[in-house]
């Protein structure tokens, strides 16, 4: 496989330290056989320093899974972009479906999400996606569009989507690949015509593992994936990041 292709391991709120450090530890052994990947590893806010500090000199880079929309300011329990960038993240994924639900995140506020962390020379990770029922209604692409519509500045030189599909996240269940690939094109074709954006980096997400993952991440229109359950298994690791 020629295309390097993106990893992200997004923990969620899971891994306490000794966790951690084990299966980073286990990863840095599988990274050094490989190239052709690039790999992003998204702890929860108190481990991004301390697994930072493990993987100098490696490959792995370190992403955060959310940031406040604000610089700083009286926002109790939030985590400010300041301190996502010294804490060395280099990506910050920013509307997951869980943040939509649990913490009520519209478009709207996704959008002042991106803005600050793109300010900031990071790179956002905007996850998208429909429910079950916009997909059985067959009005998924509407939902997807409106959502690349609110949440993307026009005329960035690229922007990294990961394609989450709320029915598939820690379900088990996947898109078949034709489904994937409508969605793939839909939204290169809309960012490309409305948003003015040449570059589209396209993953794919929700219960990715070691059994799907060759299909999905074998087609060269899909540039990754972003995987969650999986992401903590390192017998799971090993045979997705051997794989690229
Ligand atoms: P999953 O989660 O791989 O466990 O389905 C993916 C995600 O929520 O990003």
């Amino acid at each position: 496989m020629s295309q390097v292709k993106l990893i992200v391991s997004n923990w969620k709120m899971n891994l306490n330290f000794v966790e951690a450090k084990k299966l980073i530890q286990q990863i840095i052994q599988i990274k050094s056989e490989k190239s052709k990947v690039k790999h992003i590893v998204c702890p929860q806010f108190l481990l991004i320093p301390f697994v930072s500090n493990l993987i100098i000199n490696n490959k792995i880079e370190i992403g955060a899974q959310d940031c406040h929309f604000k610089k700083k300011g009286a926002f109790t329990g939030d985590n400010s972009i300041e301190l996502i960038k010294k804490s060395k993240c280099k990506y910050v994924i920013v509307g997951h479906s869980e943040r939509r639900e649990y913490h009520k995140e519209t478009n709207e506020i996704i959008r002042q999400k991106v803005d600050i962390i793109i300010s900031e020379r990071i790179k956002p990770i905007l996850c998208i996606g429909e429910s079950v029922n916009h997909r059985k209604a067959r009005k998924y692409l509407q939902v997807l569009k409106e959502q690349l519509k609110k949440c993307i500045p026009e005329k960035l030189s690229e922007i990294i989507i990961a394609y989450e599909p709320i029915w598939a996240i820690g379900t088990g269940l996947t898109p078949r690949i034709e489904e994937i690939l409508e969605v793939q094109y839909f939204i290169k074709n809309f960012l490309i015509e409305y948003k003015k954006i040449p570059k589209i980096i396209f993953l794919y997400g929700g219960s990715v593992d070691s059994n799907n993952f060759n299909k999905i991440i074998n087609n060269s229109h899909i540039d990754g994936a972003l995987i969650g359950g999986a992401s903590l298994k390192i017998k799971e690791m090993k045979k997705i990041l051997t794989f690229c």
